[in-house]
């Protein structure tokens, strides 16, 4: 009985592989994909951004069911589109966790994104064969930007009204067509009713279709060249007689067993957020959000969302020179520009800060110091001190991106191993590690923590 079930689903198989090579893109890209041996905690971030991707379309599926884009009064005198919020949240069954997921979802893709990319940085992921990878993730991140900016603006609260105008206004500072550029992408001479209506077309159909072209892209790209890891060896370059990497393993069965792993501990934090602190203590749902936009009353203090406020605060610390603020415009164009251009900014052959010299590290250290503390500026009212501090960690920021070239050919790496190394002694501890996770993930899910 068994065995006619098995023949009956391999011969289905091959009716399908004679018509559409199903298994050979299984082999490609999950049976017979040989990743590094090596992988650590930071390889979990690509499968769960891909997890957050699902995540965000399905959650904003069921809410786009619900939700109406109209920002004209309605019976009450609130605004539609910020009732249709409401109204998801109190008499939609189940509409307050779907509409929790997606705005959790939004945080949680940059969490993700960010470490996703740090990886990317400090195992030097992003060098020759693979900078096609890191170029396709960067207009990933350029899209994403775009996509949560615009589902920011849907709710329509004074966060969303203030933050749109702020950010559309910063067009008007292009010299020339700045005036009317702005006015285009409002649809306005206002935030409006058109605003809302054309963010919301762009925002459910048409970025995330960019998005899901360039991230098939990304993969593609990477599974062209094979992957990079903690050690920065090529595994392609060692290869047992049947042509097989000595230093691989397939992707399918021992990546997606790790990978689940990391889902489990993926889901207790979102769950953690979605269930106990959908708000983010006011940095995933800001506080003046919860009142409807308001045109004529602007809030105390505008910022943006969290994952903008780095890039904020370096627009900010660029005063108006020559009569324009379009050099801070520009700078925080370049602060995003720069991160694709670091195939080109690093000079040295050694990928992986393992084997970095001194200069790359300290570099990095004053990187990650620079970025984290101008995310915090970014976030906080403008004083004269705090400026003056924004001002020194761009000037960091852009130093780090700028000299590299030269402080990376400077540098004195050290010898990079022909495989890639594990200790043995620190898989064993990982395995242990591993299990507790998962059972106190099991337990936390079946207990319904
Ligand atoms: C929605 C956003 C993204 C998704 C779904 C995504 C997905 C993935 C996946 C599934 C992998 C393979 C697994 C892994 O190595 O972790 C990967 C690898 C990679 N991604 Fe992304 N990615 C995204 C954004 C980005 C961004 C913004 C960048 C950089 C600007 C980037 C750079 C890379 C690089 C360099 C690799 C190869 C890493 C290596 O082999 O060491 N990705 N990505």
């Amino acid at each position: 009985m068994e065995n006619q079930k098995t023949c009956k689903a391999k011969s289905l198989l091959n009716w399908i592989d004679d018509r559409f090579p199903l298994s050979k893109m299984w082999n490609d890209h999950v049976g017979q994909y040989y990743a590094p041996k090596n992988f650590n905690f930071w390889y979990f971030f690509g499968s769960l951004a891909l997890l957050v991707l699902v995540i965000q379309i399905v959650s904003g599926i069921f809410l786009t069911m619900h939700y109406k884009p109209d920002g004209t009064l309605g019976s009450q005198g609130v605004p539609v589109a910020f009732a249709a919020v409401e109204y998801i949240m109190r008499d939609v069954p189940g509409g307050w966790i779907i509409r929790y997921m997606h705005s959790t979802g939004a945080s949680f893709f940059f969490i993700v994104v960010y470490l996703h990319m740090f990886r990317g940085l400090i195992y030097g992921s992003y060098k020759k064969p693979r900078e096609l990878v890191w170029i396709f993730g960067a207009l990933v991140f350029l899209a994403l930007m775009a996509e949560a900016f615009m589902g920011y603006l849907l709710p329509w609260g004074q966060m969303s009204f203030w933050g749109a105008q702020v950010i559309i206004n910063l067009f008007s500072a292009i010299p020339v067509i700045g005036p009317d550029l702005s006015t285009w992408i409002r649809g306005d001479f206002n935030v409006s009713d058109a605003t809302l209506n054309r963010f919301f077309a762009l925002h459910v159909i048409a970025v995330p279709l960019v998005l899901i072209g360039l991230i098939v892209a990304h993969i593609i790209a990477l599974h062209e060249v094979g992957s990079n890891n903690p050690d920065g060896v090529e595994i392609k370059k060692l290869k047992d007689e049947n042509g097989i990497p000595l230093d691989g393993v397939p992707f399918h069965p021992y990546y997606t067993v790790k990978d689940i792993l990391g889902v489990v501990v993926f889901l207790i934090f979102f769950c953690g957020i979605v269930f106990f602190a959908p708000e983010g203590g006011g940095y995933f749902l800001e506080k003046p959000n919860f009142d409807p936009a308001n045109p004529m009353v602007t809030p105390l203090h505008i910022a943006p969302v969290w994952y903008f406020t780095p890039f904020y605060a370096i627009l900010r610390a660029v005063p108006s020179f020559l009569g324009t603020q379009v050099w801070g415009v520009l700078a925080m164009g370049a602060a995003v520009v720069l991160i694709a251009m670091l195939p080109w900014l690093d000079r040295s052959p050694t990928k992986s800060v393992r084997y970095r010299g001194p200069f790359f590290k300290i570099a990095l250290v004053a990187f990650i110091i620079a970025f984290i503390g101008l995310g915090i500026l970014g976030a906080m009212p403008a004083t004269d001190l705090r400026t003056i501090i924004a001002r020194v960690l761009s000037i960091v920021y852009f130093g780090f991106f700028l000299l590299m070239p030269i402080y990376t050919k400077l540098d004195a790496d050290k010898p990079v191993p022909q495989r890639v190394t594990m200790s043995t002694a620190k898989q064993k501890v990982m395995f242990f590690v591993y299990i507790a996770i998962t059972l106190v993930g099991a337990y936390l899910f079946a207990t319904n923590v």
